[in-house]
């Protein structure tokens, strides 16, 4: 059955994968996002990618409670997913009134005029970097939370924030998604990750090494207890987190309350090896150099994703391989990432 969905953060990187996805499947997308780390660029090409329109987008920010309700007033939003936020762990760590204003404060807002509007249905962005330094992998849904930065206690706090409101509106349907690293882009090079500056991330990092646009990755640590020393993650393709998302709204109504899910592959890939898989699908070396490790970083996050298999029947179909050879293509297409 077809949803209006309203996507916050709608042309970011996943964001935007998300709206491609959900227009694919017939459902109408409204988009709101305030552009501070996403291009306008990016809600053209979701049209084209997805070959239909958004039903609407909206230069909004979510903290703009007055601006937000007229965008509930304009359509007959079903459901929402929520992505708008600051997501850098790294930055989180020298703005954490920034984090916690637009990421808390943010999710605050939106609840507040979601229920004004009587829309009760949410998808939230939520992230592994909750369960922190991890004593053991692959980490369930039940693996404990003790994040170790501002960014990952913002999405904590949501998710605190979640469960109240749905203990005390019996009405609410909450799935939160802590996913692991999205990686990759649509197969198409029309849409794909685009960092503002210098990237923060791994992925975007090595890409713009293999394309000319920077002289050398640095490798954050190679004295890690990992197999070649250096940090391990659950990569997991962005296209598999939007079909992700999409699955998650139409199972919005199994039942009231909040659910977690973990979204990862439960394969880890040392940074060394990510460097080695991208060379071979791109045939671009890429040069790089071992230092100290990054404040923050923890050895290894790694999925346990076998509950959204039981859940939804529905689990990742994309390989390392074409995470590194998508995110090549759309690097390769647009070198200088979306038109400024
Ligand atoms: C991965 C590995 C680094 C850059 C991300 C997001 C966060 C959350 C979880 C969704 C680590 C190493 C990195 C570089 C390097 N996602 N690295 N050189 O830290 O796992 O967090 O996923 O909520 O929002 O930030 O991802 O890509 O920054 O790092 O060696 O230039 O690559 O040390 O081992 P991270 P990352």
């Amino acid at each position: 059955m077809p949803k209006t969905v309203l996507v916050t953060g709608g042309a970011g990187f996943i964001g935007s994968h998300t709206c491609v996805e959900l227009l694919a499947h017939g459902h109408e997308v409204v988009v709101v996002d305030n552009h501070v780390n996403s291009s306008p660029q990016a809600l053209d090409r979701i049209a084209k990618t997805a070959g239909r329109p958004l039903a609407a987008a909206h230069r909004v920010d979510v903290r703009d409670r007055r601006a937000l309700s007229e965008v509930f007033a304009s359509h007959p939003v079903d459901a929402v997913i929520h992505f708008a936020g600051h997501k850098a762990v790294g930055e989180s760590v020298s703005l954490p009134v920034e984090y916690y204003d637009t990421n808390v404060g943010g999710t605050c807002t939106l609840l507040s005029v979601m229920r004004e509007h009587g829309v009760h249905r949410l998808v939230f962005s939520s992230s592994c970097s909750v369960y922190g330094d991890a004593r053991s992998v692959p980490l369930t849904e039940r693996s404990p939370v003790a994040p170790t930065n501002p960014y990952a206690r913002t999405k904590l706090t949501c998710e605190r924030i979640l469960e109240d409101v749905c203990a005390h509106l019996g009405e609410m349907k909450v799935l939160a998604l802590r996913y692991f690293n999205p990686v990759g882009a649509h197969p198409s090079g029309l849409i794909g990750e685009d960092p503002r500056g210098v990237p923060n991330n791994l992925m975007p990092y090595i890409a713009q090494v293999a394309v000319g646009r920077r002289e050398r990755l640095t490798v954050f640590g190679a004295d890690y207890p990992t197999s070649d020393g250096t940090g391990v993650r659950d990569y997991i393709h962005v296209m598999d987190v939007a079909e992700g998302h999409r699955v998650a709204v139409e199972h919005l109504d199994d039942g009231t309350g909040m659910r977690v899910f973990n979204l990862g592959t439960g394969t880890g890939t040392s940074v060394l090896q990510l460097v080695a898989a991208f060379e071979e699908a791109s045939g671009r070396p890429v040069p790089h150099r071992i230092a100290e490790r990054r404040a923050g970083d923890v050895a290894t996050l790694v999925a346990d994703p076998s509950a959204v298999v039981r859940a939804w029947g529905w689990t990742t179909t994309r390989d390392l391989t074409a995470m590194c050879r998508d995110a090549w293509r759309f690097q390769e297409l647009n070198p200088d990432g979306y038109p400024r």
